[in-house]
Order: C-alpha cells, then structure tokens, then sequence
C-alpha cells in the first residue's frame, strides 16, 4: 500500500533525542529555545512560542488576543474540528462562513459581509498547504480593526507574495507526525507582536512571569526539549521535503488535469501541498476504495465540514454552507509526501486515470 503520509525522521533525529537524554534535562529548556529562533527566522516573525499541539498554538493565540465570551471569530467550516474547537473552548462563538469553491479556503467577500460589531478576528486556515487569500484578509482585518489568526497548521513554510504565513497576523502551526515537518506531538505559535508572545508564554506556563510567580491564569502547554530537538532536525530538512512535494504535485497535475479537478494555486502564492487533493463528483467514496483496494491510500480531508459535526448540531449551529458541504461530498487526498518514489507517483497517476475513464 502506498501511504497516504508518512513521516520521515532518520539518523539525525535519533542523535539529537540521544543528546537530550543523555543531558538529563528533559523538560522545556535550550532546544525549545533554539528550535522557537529557528522557526522565527523561518517565518520571517520576530517571535515563535513553541506548546504542545497545533490545537494548544490556536488556542493559546485566541486567549493571547483577549478574545473570549461574547466575541465572533469568522472562520471556514471546511477544516479540521480544531479550527472550530479553539473558539469555542475561549468561550466565543465561530461565525462560519464559505469557502472558494476552487481553492477550499475562506472566501473574503463572505467574510467581509459576516462582520459585525462584536467580531474580534478572522481566523482563515491555510488549508491542504495552500495559502488563503491573505491580501484580501489582511486588507479587512486593517480595515475593521481585527486581529488575524491564521491556522497554518498544515501550512509550513508555505507564503504569499514571498511573504510567508504566520506573518500577516498570529500563526498556529502542527507538528504532528503526519504534517510536512513533526516533533511527534507539538505546535508553534508565530507574531511579530511581542505583547502577543509574552501573553501566549504566560498562557503555556501556569501564568508564570518567572519561576513561582504567577501573574496570570495559565496551562501546561510546554514543549519539551526531547520535541524541539526532533523539531530542530526536521527543520533542517524541512526545504528538501517542501521541494520534493511541489513536485510530486507537478507530476501529478501533469498527469490528471483533464481528468479530475486538481489543485488550484492563485497567481503568486506558494502551496507547499501537505495534501494534495483533487474533486470526484460523483460516487467519491466508491473511487476512494477503488483506489485503496488498487494499494493506493487516500484521506478524505474532510467529509463532515465543523458546522455539521454532531458537537456543532447540538450547539444549534444550523448555517448552510453549500459551498463546503459539496467539497465535503466531493474531495480525496492523493499522496504526494517526499517519501514516494518515481513509481509510486506513475502508479497513482495511471490508476487514477484508469479509474476515471
Ligand atoms: C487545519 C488544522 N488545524 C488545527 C490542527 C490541530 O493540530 P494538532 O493536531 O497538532 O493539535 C490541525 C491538525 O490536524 C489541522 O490540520
């Protein structure tokens, strides 16, 4: 079977995971701190606060942001149940409006018609990798005062105009294993606003301004010094895989468009394809196990959008959002991870277009 992800750790993170057990200084501690500049220099962000998941950054970042009960944070229902989750945890409400229906990402002529005055932020996810419209957003956000929080989870190193995500407002980024770099389980937050990333590290840590003084209400959040030094090796490598998938999807492309729906990339932005996911009309599902009873893995990413899942149904959630519920019906990730090789790709490509024939 070919595998729809697969992380690719090796010699290099296995020596530095030694190091810190050899240390003995397990727990948050130089690694984070180097592994926090590195991702900061990365994201051309003047701050980078590491935590322990994706989910924690998003969340951390909201609380940093002041935002909480009686807020509205606009965001896309076509993602991952954290993007929802987060907002509701801070005890504000998800205003969930509909995406392209080509890229998957938010629209921002439906954001901008969504605001109101209890709106505080606008939360776009860079979805599948491929960066949301962020001169759009970033206009709007200027424009009404919101703070952005981008949920580039799946969007590492991924850019617009040059200018990489994370930085057009707070970024939350995952490191878990099945995204384009891990720490195992782990999550980053990005600013350029200093304000911002002493309030999410008082938030990681018990509210702690120095050791048992705590000034704030805060979490366990830390990452630990035995992720960052996976994080600070992947890190390393994280070009060569960025490069090795955006040309898995060039091969893929080459081959199906014509055939199916592929990915669609705006003119200047940079899609680092943590998946690659193109559009079945009709009977998705039987394609999906056709392909799998062929050896290929697929994922569907995703087949309930957030304002349909049960939680969202009870909570009285009951927007339509036809845009988001067809690519619900109608989406399937292909491979594409760096570590396919030249085979794996024909054979997807040729199966692929058997099945569509
Ligand atoms: C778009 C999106 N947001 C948030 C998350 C949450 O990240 P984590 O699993 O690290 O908590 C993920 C990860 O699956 C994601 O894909």
């Amino acid at each position: 079977m070919i595998p729809i992800a697969r992380p690719l750790t090796g010699p290099e993170e296995q020596a530095a995971v030694a190091k810190v057990l050899a240390s003995g200084l397990l727990a948050q501690g130089e690694q984070v701190a180097a592994f926090e500049k590195r991702f900061a220099a990365l994201h051309q962000v003047r701050e980078a606060v590491a935590v322990t998941s994706g989910t924690a950054a998003l969340h951390l970042a909201l609380l940093a942001h002041g935002i909480g009960a009686g807020d509205e944070v606009i965001t896309t229902p076509f993602s991952f149940a954290a993007t929802g989750n987060t907002i509701l945890l801070v005890g504000a409400t998800p205003v969930f409006v509909d995406i392209e229906p080509d890229t998957y990402n938010i629209d921002p002529v439906k954001v901008e018609a969504a605001i109101t005055p209890r709106t505080k932020a606008i939360m776009p996810v860079h979805l599948y990798g491929n960066p949301a419209d962020m001169t759009r957003l970033a206009q709007l956000g200027q424009a009404h005062n919101l703070a952005l929080i981008e949920d580039a989870c799946q969007a590492h190193a991924a850019a617009v105009g040059g200018k990489p995500v994370g930085s057009f407002g707070a970024g939350a980024f995952s490191f878990y294993p099945t995204k384009n770099m891990t720490t195992g389980e782990g999550g980053m937050v990005t600013t350029n606003d200093s304000a911002i990333a002493e309030q999410v590290r008082l938030w990681r840590s018990h509210g702690q301004k120095q050791r048992y003084e705590h000034v704030a209400l805060g979490y366990n959040q830390r990452m630990t010094d035995l992720q960052a030094a996976i994080g600070l090796a992947q890190i390393e490598k994280l070009a060569g895989f960025t490069e090795q998938r955006i040309a898995n999807a060039a091969y893929l492309t080459e081959h199906l468009s014509g055939v199916v729906q592929t990915p669609v990339v705006r003119p200047g932005h940079r899609h680092v394809y943590h998946q690659y996911t193109i559009r079945i009309p009709r009977e998705r599902d039987a394609f999906a196990s056709a392909l799998n009873a062929r050896g290929i893995g697929t994922g569907i990413h995703y087949p309930r959008p957030i304002h349909q899942q049960p939680l969202y149904q009870q909570l009285g959630f009951d927007v339509k959002l036809p845009v988001a519920e067809a690519a619900a019906r109608e989406v399937i990730s292909l491979p594409v991870h760096p570590a396919l090789s030249d085979d794996d790709l024909a054979t997807i490509a040729r199966e692929v277009r058997a099945l569509c024939q």
